[in-house]
């Protein structure tokens, strides 16, 4: 920031050069009109002195101006316009539903304008919203005269453009941001020189839900990706779960204390940028002191106006771009709300759609909706059949790529409404799952007949989850099956040769429908197991193998069976599954396997015999009936 004495001689000079424009508070009000339309810098840019002026000015002249419309993008609420008793004064109207307007909105005592944030210029310019008066916050001029809109550039260049008359509070403690958020002293009508500390925006606390939501988010960013991320307490857990990334640029609406942390220790170092290369490029800033220091005059960050940061085709212009954000709901076909909970007006459009809409039209762009799986204390699914009435839909079912909570991550984009709905169930809070199967069944969103296996032993046990190396050194994703896998399966069983599948099935049988596929999918984890093998190219996911067991009725030991893609074969997957599978089946306290295997499948019998040199076997009918105890672990 500027030092004391060295911002005190500059507007001293301006004094000097510009007397007319150093005119008192009660001139300045007094210019303002009945019905003006008055624009008030953003959130933590909110030029506070000047706002609770405006209203004192207001509570001593109550005649001064009548119906007065104050507009905002976001308010942090630190002046009370939307009062009752200046109901004839000022009419708030909000572009974004912070805490501090929701419950005045809700009850009809001020408005919300649903827009694109990228929008809210163009709005200004062609006069759609046309704005009589802006009052702002600025840093000191430097030496040519122009002072900074620091941490809050987004609208308030345009409403300052295009205002009839602008007042600027110049305070020392505006930080100097660089980029396109400078305004010449001559654009100015007013200047009111007034240091004060500049508003502080803190974060709610997270809990272990968003944390483990955060770490699914964390796989799904790529080394050198430019990300944005959206406010609150969930993408701050993402953020912080960055850490091990490596250059990473970013492109966003709005610059946090986390983004900062991460580009301090180098994380974020925006070096793989396709445009913009070397700078994180965001319009405003909400967040500590420090963060607004380390944004002086700093050549890493660039502010733009928000019709350049949130330009769906400027987003899109990033390569691997990932957009991530939060919702309040989404339901079962992928349509999210962002905005409100039912008929409640909750936030805004904001600049979710534009981000979300721009990274889906990036080159290997991704979109990710991250949201814990439960609102007020785990009483209500965030994730429901349909949105309730009322619900603003923010992203519509084309927008979403991933939908992430803590209980794993869901992809959509591609997917038809059964399987959406499958992948969404999956991820949902297992107390919730019954319900939303009956009510996807109710709705023909799914199978009538899906399976499902209700509470713990229906849960998918993601703790099983490893990377391994075969003997032949090659690396595999070994995953329990889950319940949306059944189009992986379907795809995996018909890969397979006629022989591979009469050796795997010892039937000649090789339709593979739903009612088939649903036994290897939907499982009871207490009883059975059933492991994939999986391979991930270009986000998509294959099974090259399965391996699995069930737990032989009466017997403390269970048939183990496996398959693998042929053109997988003796790379030593299924030794490697079959090593995997013992030690689950051990842990279970089970005593060990049993197996059928053709006599002519030499393949299978030497994996077998390799695992277990003392196998028991009795031939009939040309199958091998196969005991195999486990080894005692000490
Ligand atoms: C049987 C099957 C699962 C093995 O999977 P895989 O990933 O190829 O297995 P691995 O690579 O770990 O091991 C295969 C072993 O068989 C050996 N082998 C291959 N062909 C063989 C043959 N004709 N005779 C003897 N051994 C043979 C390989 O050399 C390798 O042994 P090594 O590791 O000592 O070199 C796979 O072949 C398959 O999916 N077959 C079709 C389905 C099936 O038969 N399922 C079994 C039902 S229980």
């Amino acid at each position: 920031m500027l030092d004391h004495t060295e911002a005190k001689r500059r507007l001293e000079e301006m004094r000097q050069q510009y007397p007319e424009k150093f005119a008192p508070l009660e001139r300045i009000f007094g210019k303002i009109h009945r019905g003006a339309r008055i624009f008030i810098g953003t959130a933590c840019g909110e030029p506070q002195f000047l706002s609770s002026s405006l209203v004192e000015y207001v509570s001593s002249n109550p005649k001064a101006f009548f119906d007065a419309e104050v507009f905002h993008v976001w308010s942090l609420g630190i002046a009370p316009y939307a009062d009752d008793r200046f109901r004839h004064n000022f009419r708030h109207n909000s572009f974004f539903i912070g805490q501090t307007t929701r419950e005045a909105i809700n009850r009809g005592a001020a408005d919300y304008t649903p827009l694109f944030l990228s929008q809210v210029p163009d709005m200004f310019f062609r006069r759609r919203v046309p704005i009589d008066v802006a009052l702002i916050q600025t840093s000191p001029p430097d030496r040519h005269g122009y002072m900074s809109l620091g941490i809050s550039v987004d609208i308030v260049k345009a409403a300052a453009e295009m205002a009839g008359i602008v007042v600027a509070q110049v305070n020392k403690r505006m930080p100097r941001t660089l980029g396109d958020g400078f305004i010449h002293i001559r654009d100015v009508d007013y200047i009111v020189p007034h240091d004060e500390e500049l508003l502080e925006f803190l974060p709610e606390r997270d809990n272990e839900a968003i944390q483990k939501m955060a770490q699914n988010v964390a796989r799904l960013v790529e080394d050198g990706a430019t990300i944005q991320v959206g406010y609150g307490a969930t993408p701050n857990a993402i953020i912080a779960n960055l850490r091990e990334k490596h250059h990473l640029g970013v492109h966003t609406e709005l610059i946090s204390d986390g983004i900062v942390e991460l580009m301090k220790l180098g994380v974020i170092d925006n070096s793989k940028k396709t445009i913009n290369r070397g700078k994180a490029v965001a319009t405003f800033c909400m967040g500590h002191t420090d963060t607004y220091e380390f944004l002086h005059d700093n050549p890493a960050v660039e502010f733009r106006t928000i019709d350049y940061t949130n330009d769906p085709l400027i987003i899109a212009q990033h390569e691997n771009m990932v957009a991530i954000n939060a919702a309040l709901e989404i339901d079962l076909t992928g349509q999210a709300t962002a905005e409100s909970i039912g008929h409640v007006f909750f936030s805004g459009v904001g600049g979710q759609a534009d981000f979300m809409r721009g990274a889906v039209l990036a080159k290997n762009g991704r979109t990710i909706l991250a949201l814990p799986s439960t609102a007020k204390n785990g009483s209500v699914s965030r994730v429901v059949p349909f949105l309730k009435e009322g619900a603003g839909v923010t992203l519509v079912r084309g927008d979403i790529h991933y939908v992430v909570t803590e209980y794993g991550i869901a992809y959509l984009h591609g997917k038809n409404i059964r399987e959406r709905a499958m992948e969404l169930i999956s991820i949902a809070h297992p107390n919730f799952r019954p319900q939303l199967i009956e009510e996807a069944k109710k709705h023909n969103l799914i199978y009538q007949d899906q399976a499902f296996i209700a509470g713990k032993r229906g849960e998918y046990p993601a703790e099983l989850e490893r990377t391994c190396l075969t003997c032949k050194d090659v690396e595999c994703f070994f995953r329990p099956v889950n319940i949306d896998d059944e189009g992986l399966l379907k795809d995996f069983f018909y890969s397979l040769s006629d022989n591979s599948l009469y050796r795997r099935f010892i039937s000649s049988r090789k339709d593979m429908p739903h009612e088939r596929l649903q036994e290897f999918v939907v499982i009871d984890y207490t009883r059975e197991m059933v492991i994939l093998a999986t391979e991930k190219s270009d986000g998509k996911e294959t099974v090259i193998a399965v391996g699995q067991y069930g737990i032989n009725p009466g017997a403390h030991t269970a048939e183990v069976s496996f398959a693998v893609r042929d053109a997988y074969h003796n790379k030593g997957i299924g030794s490697a599954l079959l090593e995997y599978l013992t030690y689950l089946a051990q842990r279970q306290g089970l005593l060990g396997f049993t197996a059928e295997v053709l006599v002519e499948n030499k393949p299978m019998l030497h994996v077998f015999e390799k695992a277990f040199p003392d196998l028991d076997r009795h031939v009939s009918d040309g199958v091998y009936e196969l005991r195999m105890k486990f080894r005692t672990v000490k």
